[in-house]
């Protein structure tokens, strides 16, 4: 008995440190200015589900999209611009996003706080179905820099066409590919789409040869988060 208290007592104190760590590297390295929380505001106002990436992310994204220099990004899932907004703040000089998003609502809430954020020169938004609007970017590749945050089921592709529009050096990141551990199980078998594609997912992404890559569990909670590549080759 006494045992079992002081273990949950231990267990909760553990939850309590991680998320004062995780809220002082918040504050920290990741605030959310005027512009980012605008587009958290306006997303909740139009009743949009609250799945963007965390602020840790947003940062992440940032700081990858730095560290390749991007000039050119990709998005595949924009929501309501929080991301997209995080992405784009990165470009260096001249630079472009291109995000693609399903739904023409979004598309309006995205534009306007892709203004309002300080980044509607640099940032476009296509509407429609991601698989119908990827083989009409090859014109427009290599990116620097994908960030895959669409439905689900697709993954695998959206890797392949990810792959297709990059140069050594780019970088592919792609959210949701944790789930609670559901997108890191070995068998797919009589599991749903939206599982199987994260998984098929993480195994092209740990077995190609022209890619280096890691999941990494940073969402809020870290049961959630980004896979990461770099492309080493395309060949
Ligand atoms: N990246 C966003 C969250 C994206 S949520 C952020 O972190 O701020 C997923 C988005 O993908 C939704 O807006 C949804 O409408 C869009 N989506 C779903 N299926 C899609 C498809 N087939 N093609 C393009 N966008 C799609
Ligand atoms: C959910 C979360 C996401 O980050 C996403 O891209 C889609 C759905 C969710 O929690 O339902
Ligand atoms: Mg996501």
């Amino acid at each position: 008995m006494t045992n079992d208290r002081v273990d949950l007592e231990a267990l909760q104190q553990q939850v309590k440190t991680q998320q004062n760590i995780e809220k002082a590297i918040t504050e920290l390295f990741a605030p959310e200015d005027e512009g980012l929380r605008n587009a958290l505001a306006t997303a909740k106002a139009a009743g949009l589900p609250p799945i963007q990436i965390s602020p840790i992310q947003g940062k992440l994204l940032q700081l990858l999209a730095r560290a390749c220099n991007a000039r050119k990004i990709l998005e595949i899932g924009s929501l309501a611009g929080y991301s997209g907004i995080w992405l784009a703040r990165a470009l260096s000089q001249g630079g472009r996003l291109i995000s693609l998003e399903i739904n023409p609502k979004h598309a309006l809430i995205i534009r306007n706080s892709f203004a309002n954020a300080g980044v509607g020169d640099r940032t476009e938004v296509r509407v429609g179905k991601a698989l119908d609007l990827l083989p009409q970017l090859t014109g427009e590749a290599p990116f620097d820099l994908v960030f895959i945050d669409a439905d689900k089921a697709p993954y695998p592709q959206y890797l392949d066409w990810a792959l297709r529009l990059s140069r050594p050096g780019s970088i592919i990141v792609a959210d949701n590919c944790i789930r609670g551990g559901k997108a890191l199980q070995g068998s797919t078998e009589g599991l749903e789409k939206e599982t199987t594609g994260p998984i098929e997912y993480n195994r092209r992404a740990s077995s190609d040869p022209r890619l280096t890559s890691l999941a990494l569990a940073v969402d809020t909670g870290h049961t959630d988060g980004f896979t990461i590549s770099v492309v080493t080759s395309i060949e």
